[in-house]
């Protein structure tokens, strides 16, 4: 009884926590399963940033506990924001559950597991839910571990925990506590090692990821300790690409943005949040930024990289936004083009100051102004995925496409994906790919023979995969 299945709602952040916690968990003996029916313990790494992520969880949380009814050795763990936000409140709501564990201790999971083990056996106190929500010091240096049992072509890095700002719709600041920065040796230690198991592309992990490091750390010749850590990634044998997310425009400096003059793996393509196009809006949601400075740095980084390709987060129907300021946002939205985003309708968050500002936006409304965006969006990325179509573009390849025999998914440096007709032994590389077609999501592509277009070189055998 020792199959653990991890289900994970939420950000990349916790992605990379599950991961670590897998990898703690396997180390300690226990075997990591890809499904709940093969488990014998469900641990649901859960997100508070809206409600329905939180319903999502709850609903699970409660499907599992038949599970508990039926099977004694049965175990139905909660952590991360979830855990941390609502904790003992959860507990009330679902009595079943055998373990809570909020965002700094996630390191402990193996314990807590060993110890509810071993107490159901006879060897320690009667178990009760066990809770574990403390504050750590140092916890952001615990999630480390990776699973290296396949090769990770793409693997993220979590370089700090936690956020200080005070964005007034947000709840991850309660969730995930004060910022707290990974020494930069320890992070390129973790690189060195991802590396040398094959791993070609790095994503930094952070809430902010450009701030990393002012908690512990000063600027030096005029760079700061984030981009000073870009420098040392990119000085790791083996790595390919190196991305980022999520950045924010208040740290955003001239250093940065001439990283991606200076550091030829940077690849140019960037997640930025906007969330709103409106000055009156970003300030009542308390983001220190205007849209003016937002776009000034859009416009420096185009300078810098003319083909970059830029994704964003975007909320519509904060308490008081009106339809022209609504409007703004399309404005920007449209004007800046960008080529992905993620578009969500403000969701109240107890505890948050916006959660009690008066001038709620009802639900229709929300949906509508939703709606405006999605359809914007949709034209945006389907203009500029055709684009592409013709060109040719340098792939890093991930593995097999979910569908589709022999067919293979990879991503262009703008983090477009691109499914072609592949081979196992391709997995891991870089290869460059005609472009033939586009969708508004995806791009198809066929592969060239040493870099040359099979078509164009009739002497060439059908392509070698
Ligand atoms: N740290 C990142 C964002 C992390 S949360 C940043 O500041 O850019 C991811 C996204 O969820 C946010 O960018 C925001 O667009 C969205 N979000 C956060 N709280 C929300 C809420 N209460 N309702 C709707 N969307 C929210
Ligand atoms: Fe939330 Fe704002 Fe922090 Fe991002 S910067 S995690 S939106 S409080
Ligand atoms: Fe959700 Fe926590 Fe990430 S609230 S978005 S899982 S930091």
């Amino acid at each position: 009884m020792n199959r653990v299945y991890i289900k994970t709602y939420g950000c990349q952040m916790n992605e990379r926590d599950s991961e670590a916690v897998a990898a703690m968990l396997r180390d300690r003996g226990y075997s990591i399963v890809d499904s709940e029916h093969h488990a014998d313990i469900v641990l649901l790494n859960t997100c508070s940033v809206r409600d329905q992520a939180e319903q999502k969880a709850i609903g699970k949380a409660g499907h599992l506990t038949k599970n508990k009814r039926e099977r004694s050795d049965y175990i139905l763990g909660i952590m991360g924001c979830m855990a941390q936000n609502r904790g003992d409140e959860l507990v009330d709501r679902i009595p079943d559950l055998d373990l809570v564990v909020g965002t700094q201790k996630f390191h402990q999971v193996p314990d807590h597991l060993d110890n509810i083990i071993q107490s159901r056996n006879g060897l320690g106190p009667r178990p009760t839910t066990i809770v574990d929500l403390d504050e750590e010091e140092g916890s952001q240096n615990t999630i480390r571990a990776h699973l290296n049992a396949e090769r990770k072509v793409s693997a993220f890095v979590s370089i700090m925990q936690g956020c200080n700002m005070n964005c007034a719709y947000c709840i991850v600041p309660k969730t995930r506590g004060r910022e707290r920065s990974r020494p930069i040796d320890s992070i390129v230690e973790e690189v060195h090692e991802l590396a040398q198991a094959g791993t070609k592309e790095i994503t930094l992990l952070g809430q902010i990821v450009n701030l990393y490091g002012r908690d512990c750390m000063r600027r030096e010749n005029g760079k700061s300790p984030f981009v000073r850590l870009i420098e040392s990634v990119h000085e790791v044998p083996g790595v390919e690409r190196i991305r980022f997310t999520s950045p924010h425009p208040v740290g955003f400096r001239k250093d940065l943005i001439e990283a991606y003059r200076d550091l030829p793996k940077l690849c140019p393509y960037i997640h930025f949040p906007m969330q709103s196009g409106n000055n009156r809006v970003l300030k009542a949601m308390k983001r220190t930024y205007t849209i003016e400075r937002y776009r000034h740095i859009v416009d420096q980084l185009r300078e810098m990289v003319p083909d970059m390709f830029f994704s964003t987060d975007v909320i519509v129907g904060f308490p008081g936004e009106t339809e022209d300021e609504f409007q703004d946002t399309v404005h920007h939205f449209k004007d800046i083009a960008f080529d992905m985003a993620f578009l969500f309708k403000y969701s109240i968050r107890t505890g948050t100051e916006a959660a009690d500002m008066e001038d709620q936006i009802p639900q229709e409304e929300k949906e509508a102004r939703l709606q405006v965006l999605l359809d914007t969006l949709e034209g945006q990325s389907l203009k500029r995925n055709q684009s592409m179509v013709g060109s040719i573009q340098e792939i890093l390849v991930e593995g097999q496409a979910r569908r589709g025999d022999n067919m293979f998914m990879g991503r262009t440096p703008g983090f477009r994906k691109v499914i072609f007709p592949g081979s196992d032994r391709l997995v891991g590389e870089l290869v460059p790919l005609r472009i033939t077609e586009a969708s508004t999501s995806t791009l198809r592509g066929e592969l060239l023979l040493n870099g040359v277009e099979p078509e164009t070189n009739v002497s060439l055998p059908s392509i070698a995969v």
